[in-house]
């Protein structure tokens, strides 16, 4: 990443708060990482990190997140804010919503959202988000939200393969990474500000529409199996088990049968 790219991000960028302290780097271990350096040095709300290539980028549940050179948007954003850790919870499943509108608004590339917050295009992944709260005394002190879009093909682990999927394979060009990033981070600053306001609340209806596998078979944390029936307003996953009970799940892996 030269230069020109974080020139080109600062003279795009027309923002209220999102990306005032951008933090742009050619290489680095996990803007993940290095966002909690800088939350605890005291950055601002709205500090962005964005990475061309990470050398050890996080996933959720402790995985391993692929961020070949170029071959990505990597980046995290730095919150600091007002709401209480009960409604900090909803941000991810906020977040998703940004991503999967700005797909299909930048590329007309219509995708779903795998609860709680991976995005899909047809029965692969393309995006993937990672939350991470600091608090004291049952306050939030700051929240990082990690992002990573696969734009460019790339290679994968065997056993990832068949599971994941850019957005050039989905269109027939390379997707400009600039642009994604600016209309990405608009979007989020534009949103975030009624989710402050609102809560989930004024997205559920959304959710419940860009989501994927409604009435699909799953199991859950390689146990339980049951039939997506959508979410609850409190975020968590409605499952029908096979003797027709209605049961909600508050966090675990789902893998589709
Ligand atoms: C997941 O689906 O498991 C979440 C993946 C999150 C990846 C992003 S890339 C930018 C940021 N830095 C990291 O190390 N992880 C997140």
């Amino acid at each position: 990443m030269s230069n020109d790219f974080e020139k080109e991000l600062k003279i795009i960028k027309d923002s209220k708060w999102i990306g005032k302290n951008l933090i742009v780097k050619e290489i680095i271990e996990s803007t993940q990482t290095e966002a909690h350096i800088l939350a605890k040095k005291g950055s601002e709300h709205g500090t962005i990190i964005i990475a061309d290539e990470q050398t050890d980028g996080r996933g959720r549940i402790g995985r391993k997140w692929v961020s070949g050179k170029g071959k990505g948007v990597w980046l995290s954003i730095i919150l600091r804010p007002s709401f209480s850790i009960e409604h900090a919870s909803f941000i991810t499943l906020f977040t998703s919503i940004v991503l999967n509108k700005v797909i299909k608004n930048t590329y007309n590339i219509d995708c779903k959202i795998k609860w709680p917050n991976d995005i899909y295009i047809g029965n692969k992944k393309c995006s993937g988000i990672l939350t991470e709260l600091n608090t004291e005394l049952k306050e939030i002190n700051y929240l990082i939200i990690g992002v990573g879009i696969n734009t460019h093909k790339s290679i994968y682990p065997k056993e990832l393969k068949n599971k994941v999927i850019s957005l050039e394979e989905c269109l027939d060009y390379a997707p400009n990474r600039i642009l994604l990033i600016n209309n990405f981070l608009k979007q989020f600053e534009i949103d975030f500000d009624l989710f402050n306001k609102c809560s989930f609340t004024a997205f559920y209806e959304e959710y419940l529409c860009k989501m994927y596998g409604i009435e699909k078979e799953i199991r859950i944390n390689g146990k339980l199996t049951g039939r997506v029936k959508g979410i609850n307003k409190s975020g968590h996953l409605l499952v029908e088990t096979s003797d027709g009970e209605i049961i909600s799940i508050a966090s675990g892996e789902i893998e589709f049968q």
